[in-house]
């Protein structure tokens, strides 16, 4: 046993940074071959050691640790004045494991199949705004479906000319860009735009947050709603410790925001590479024309997601001197389980960088290797829901349209916040069917 830290790059604080928050897909496995993994990063401003694993052992070793040694809530510091300080993000410890306990019912098996149909729903109607052929940037167009889809779930469709007037301030609201987040913690900034422009907008959707808690508290029709807001407050009303406004406040800012840009990146590689390979595309086509379940569509959702993770890596840091891989961490070094390397480790995935949906065919990804969602404690709490979301979206969209790439269709992956997008939106030629 060793309490030396793995070897790594020895490039200044900034460049590393930079590198790894920018160019994670082309800096780690670069990195990794030089190094080997596990490999320390040490990124600006602190410097703070960052340890990057793939190794599957050593992934379920860190999904299983105890909570309360691994936090992972002071890696999204960044968001608490966006997101609020009750953010399931921000949380750790017993705190954390209080709020998901309240938060997990809302996303059940039945509750998701229950929302099925109003996703439904509103992807149809949002298709219907798209162009009927041409060329369009689906990143843009995913990222207002998935905007809606996540609206109207969340608050239900009980007033939508109020959902009218609060759609462009939470487009806006929450999805700030770092400059912005990073303003928002100088307090000399607040009233230069655009910070002030933000906290306004924080102020109007923290009125309107507040408008429809009350209202769905005293609504006759609570126990028939079967929007989440309903559902978490029905659950909160039911328990001894249920959570109060301000808790509820935080964590309804925080499904929206992490729930649409997310599963509309997704959407948008999927999309790319169905373009790409029009073999896969018209399987997909079949299978949905044949009614019924569509595994081999999953299984494409699920190819897309190993290809071309949405988020990076995630981060533990530990809390106490920890031993992992018979290497013993001190306290404070953060562990970061690297979803890129773990998705594109040849042992896992034979010819990683081929799209090849037929690998998840039938098979239930483990856990260890395939990690869009995280893992453990705080793994994605709406991963369910992202993946029927994505099935009906690409579902509808295959059942209205061919796709065809732009050029050659590849992308890079750009780096906004915490997520990968396609460098140019996902560009992609629509035909009808
Ligand atoms: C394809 C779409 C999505 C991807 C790739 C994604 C990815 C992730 C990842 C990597 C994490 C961190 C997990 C960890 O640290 O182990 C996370 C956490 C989270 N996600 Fe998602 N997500 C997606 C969709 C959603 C949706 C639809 C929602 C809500 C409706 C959501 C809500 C959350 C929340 C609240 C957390 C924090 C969980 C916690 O700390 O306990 N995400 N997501």
């Amino acid at each position: 046993m060793t309490d030396t830290l793995p070897p790594g790059p020895r490039l200044p604080g900034m460049v590393q940074a930079l590198a790894t928050l920018a160019a994670p897909v082309a800096v780690f496995p670069r990195v990794a071959r030089k190094y080997g993994v596990p490999f320390t990063l040490r990124l600006a401003p602190e410097r703070r050691p960052i340890v990057a694993v793939s190794d599957p052992a050593h992934v379920r070793e860190v999904f299983a640790g105890s909570p309360s040694v691994f936090h992972a809530g002071k890696g999204n510091e960044l968001l608490r004045p966006i997101l609020g300080d009750h953010s399931l993000l921000l949380q750790d410890g017993d705190e954390h494991a209080r709020a998901r306990r309240l938060l997990a019912p809302a996303f059940g098996r039945r509750e998701i199949a229950g929302y099925r149909t109003l996703v439904e729903e509103v992807t149809a109607q949002q298709l219907d705004t798209w162009p009927r052929s041409g060329r369009v940037r689906a990143h843009v167009l995913l990222n207002q479906l998935t905007l809606e889809v996540i609206l109207r779930v969340v608050f239900g469709v009980t007033d939508s000319a109020r959902l009218d007037r609060i759609r462009p301030v939470v487009a806006r609201a929450v999805d700030a860009g770092p400059v912005v987040m990073i303003g928002l913690g100088i307090p000399a900034l607040h009233r230069v735009w655009p910070w002030s422009r933000e906290l306004r907008d924080l102020e109007v959707l923290a009125d309107f947050l507040r408008g429809e808690i009350a209202a769905a508290r005293r609504d006759p029709a609570l126990a028939v709603r079967r929007d989440l807001l309903a559902l978490l407050v029905r659950a909160s009303a039911e328990d001894a410790q249920g959570l109060t406004d301000a808790e509820l406040h935080h964590q309804l800012v925080t499904l929206v925001a992490a729930g649409h840009e997310t599963t509309a990146t997704a959407m948008a590689w999927s999309m790319l590479e169905l373009a790409r390979h029009p073999a896969i595309q018209d399987r997909c086509v079949a299978e949905i024309a044949e009614g019924g379940e569509l595994p081999y569509l999953e299984a494409v959702l699920k190819e897309s997601l190993r290809l071309h993770p949405v988020v990076p890596m995630v981060m533990r840091e530990l809390q106490e001197d920890t031993t992992l891989g018979g290497r013993t961490y001190p306290r404070g070094v953060t562990i970061s389980p690297s979803i890129v390397l773990a998705h594109r480790d040849p042992a896992a995935y034979p010819s990683p960088r081929e799209f090849d949906p037929g690998r998840f065919l039938g098979e239930v990804p483990s856990p260890t290797t395939w990690l869009p969602f995280g893992g453990g404690a705080r793994r994605c709490i709406g991963a369910s829901f992202a993946l029927m979301e994505g099935e009906v979206i690409l579902r509808q969209v295959l059942e209205r349209y061919r796709l065809d790439p732009v050029g050659s269709g590849r992308e890079w992956p750009r780096a906004r916040n915490v997520t990968l997008y396609p460098w140019r939106r996902a560009r992609l030629e629509l035909s009808p069917r």
